[in-house]
């Protein structure tokens, strides 16, 4: 698709006619038809009529860096952009780009991810377009020590945008990072990282939003939930991209990557896993605590029954509740 005459349709407050477009861009007619096919198949709803020419009537709700980058309010953060039909995994689309040379901040979108990857060595599979499917790369010039709270950081984005966008989600936080709704997961966080001894070479995180999913298959129907099955609404997952890359570049812009007082409060206030029994491997041995709260380099604190009180970095925790 050519994004030219996608973006002069989209500015055009009227009809554009076929002739205009393909002596602006130096095109056939033919090629003119043959794009507004390709946006009418990417879900533009596109009027044509006889001696006016072409008007986007509706915008896709799908995957389109041109749409994303009209919703961006960012300085950095998605100003480029690499979209695909598909990819394995934008995190890993993004690592290619970063050894040639990407800008800070690009963004990878994609409409099918063929080998998507969760955390703890997870699969994540999902359909063509059934989810909001993003990765961005920071390249920021710090230790890794100082990074230590980025998962945290980039999930409590995620929910701020989720809960701006759609208020009746009130999503919440699963600790470290999965955004919860009514106790079933609505979307998984992958951060992934590159780093010297003393410098960070990259940052990867990897969002996946569940968006349309009517349903979800037998084994993990129990915890796993979409905006669609929520709010009965097909999202904008151009508008959930772009919000959550606007809600980003604000944290990080008043606060780097330091997990400060103001972001664990707000982060405790979203934490589902906070004040919940919780259970976790500590030397091969399960122990049963209370999460209590979060530390500035966003371990969870959890206190056992004896008041000895534990710092949970990685790895699972079961939380009494929740899946
Ligand atoms: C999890 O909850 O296990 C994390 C899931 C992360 C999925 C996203 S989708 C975009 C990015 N690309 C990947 O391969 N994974 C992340």
């Amino acid at each position: 698709m050519n994004n030219d005459i996608l973006k002069a349709l989209l500015d055009a407050e009227d009809f554009v006619s076929g002739q205009e477009l393909s002596q602006r861009f130096s095109v056939t007619r033919t090629t003119i038809c043959n794009n507004i096919k390709e946006l009418r198949k990417a879900g533009f709803v596109v009027e044509s009529v006889t001696n006016k020419g072409y008007r986007i009537k509706e915008n896709t709700r799908h995957i389109n860096a041109a749409l994303i980058q009209r919703y961006l309010k960012t300085q950095f953060l998605g100003r480029t952009i690499y979209e695909t039909e598909e990819t394995e995994s934008t995190n890993t689309c993004l690592k290619e780009a970063w050894g040639e040379g990407c800008p800070n901040g690009a963004l990878a979108v994609t409409h099918l991810q063929t080998a998507g990857k969760g955390r703890l060595g997870r699969v994540w599979k999902t359909e063509r377009d059934s989810s909001a499917i993003m990765s961005y790369i920071l390249m920021p010039e710090i230790s890794p020590k100082d990074i230590s709270a980025v998962t945290q950081v980039v999930g409590l984005a995620v929910c701020r945008a989720l809960n701006r966008i759609f208020p009746s989600l009130n999503c919440e936080i699963k600790w470290p990072n999965d955004i919860i709704c009514k106790k079933k997961k609505l979307c998984g966080i992958l951060c992934e990282m590159s780093a010297e001894l003393d410098r960070v070479n990259y940052i990867i995180p990897g969002i996946g939003i569940n968006c349309d999913q009517k349903s979800f298959p037998e084994e993990i129907a129990f915890k796993a939930t979409s905006i669609y099955m929520e709010t009965g609404v097909f999202p904008d997952k151009n508008l959930i991209v772009a919000e959550i890359l606007n809600e980003t570049e604000s944290i990080l812009f008043s606060s780097g990557f330091a997990f400060d007082r103001k972001l664990i409060s707000e982060y405790t206030m979203l934490c589902a896993t906070i004040g919940r029994p919780v259970e976790f491997m500590r030397n091969g041995e399960k122990l049963c605590g209370t999460a209590c709260g979060i530390t500035g380099d966003g371990e969870l604190i959890v206190e056992l029954a004896n008041h000895e009180t534990h710092l949970i970095n990685s790895g699972e925790v079961t939380v009494q509740g929740i899946y």
